[in-house]
């Protein structure tokens, strides 16, 4: 029997930092030897809020290099830069015209990045359309499972929509894909506000713990953490803040919630941070070695190579596609 296929990707926007890593590049991983994977950096989902040109493409080859340090094997595994297959883009359009506005309208994402816009008719139509290309990104492969952080399930589900929808005007055509999470990682919350996600957009530095930070900026990250108002060490909702240092700690050292807080129950805040810290810097050490070891123009060719392979799978789709749609004579 022929092995499922997983597909998922992250925006060269921003630093990637723990909750990307935790949320998605820790899993894919472990899921590359059971899967059939593709991985993808997305480069056109990153332009629609406004990027630097040359910065846009060092990032996109650094995050190339944090999947690879992280153990992306290209051996295992397809890796490629989202616009070096132009198949995305096309199969993006198709999708466009069986997409209603009102399903991009609710998502949650695009909500929230235009919610300050005074100005609605500035808002960038690629910014609407973003999780039209997202869900030509998993169809256009036949993904069974998409494995993401939990604020990516909302446009998985509009992915199926779409492809159901389009399966029955046109005939079976798209596999139906599912988002897969994983429990303590799939929401890791902003070091400075424990309400909200950690994020690459983030205003403030102290939000997040980038893969590539040192180990100085770490220990003064955590330290400024903000933590709860009364002493006791506890995993509870009435704490989140700490519940989210917690949930850290436990997946970075793999103990259970409650090992950790019965080894700090009778100490303080300061100590359980200290350790916290130390524990991410060696966390986070052969990742940064594996990184710095890593030589550009090798990347670049695994990422040809990877955009060569994904192409081929790509280019078969959007021709049965595009004859299922009456397009071409
Ligand atoms: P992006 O670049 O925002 O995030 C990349 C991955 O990291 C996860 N993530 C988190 N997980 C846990 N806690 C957090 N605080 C956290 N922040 C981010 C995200 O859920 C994601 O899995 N639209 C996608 C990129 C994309 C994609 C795709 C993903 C484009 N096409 C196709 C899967 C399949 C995005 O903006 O991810």
């Amino acid at each position: 029997m022929s092995k499922k296929r997983i597909f998922s990707g992250i925006q060269p926007s921003g630093n990637i930092h723990l909750g990307n890593y935790l949320g998605a590049i820790k899993n894919w991983v472990n899921l590359q030897n059971d899967y059939d994977s593709i991985f993808c950096i997305v480069d056109l989902h990153a332009i629609t809020v406004p990027q630097d040109p040359q910065k846009l493409s060092q990032k996109t080859l650094e995050v190339a290099k944090l999947y690879l340090a992280s153990g992306i094997n290209p051996k295992k595994s397809i890796l490629f830069v989202q616009s070096q297959v132009q198949e995305h883009t096309e199969l993006m359009w198709l999708l466009n015209t069986v997409t209603n506005t009102g399903d991009l309208n609710k998502m949650t994402q695009f909500k929230h990045k235009t919610h300050k816009e005074i100005e609605k008719e500035n808002i960038k139509a690629g910014l609407l359309n973003y999780p039209i290309l997202m869900a030509a990104d998993i169809l256009l492969y036949d993904t069974d499972v998409v494995p993401v952080g939990e604020d990516q399930l909302q446009h998985i589900e509009l992915t199926r929509k779409l492809a159901r929808k389009f399966n029955q005007k046109f005939g079976d055509t798209f596999v139906l894909p599912t988002g897969f999470t994983r429990n303590k990682s799939k929401r890791i919350m902003g070091l400075d506000n424990p309400t909200k996600k950690m994020s690459k957009s983030a205003s403030s530095e102290y939000n997040w713990i980038g893969i590539l930070d040192d180990s100085e900026t770490i220990k003064k990250k955590i330290m400024k953490a903000i933590t709860d108002s009364t002493p006791e060490i506890e995993y509870s909702d009435k704490k989140p803040a700490l519940k989210n240092l917690i949930n850290i700690f436990s997946l970075i050292a793999d103990k259970k919630p409650r090992e950790i807080i019965e080894k700090y129950q009778n100490q303080g805040y300061k100590e359980f941070k200290e350790d916290l810290a130390e524990s991410l810097v060696n966390y986070l050490k052969p990742i940064q070695e594996n990184y710095s070891k890593l030589n550009d123009e090798d990347v670049k060719k695994i990422l040809t190579l990877g955009a060569n392979q994904a192409r081929e799978i790509a280019e078969n789709k959007l021709v049965e596609v595009k004859k299922k749609m009456g397009l071409g004579i």
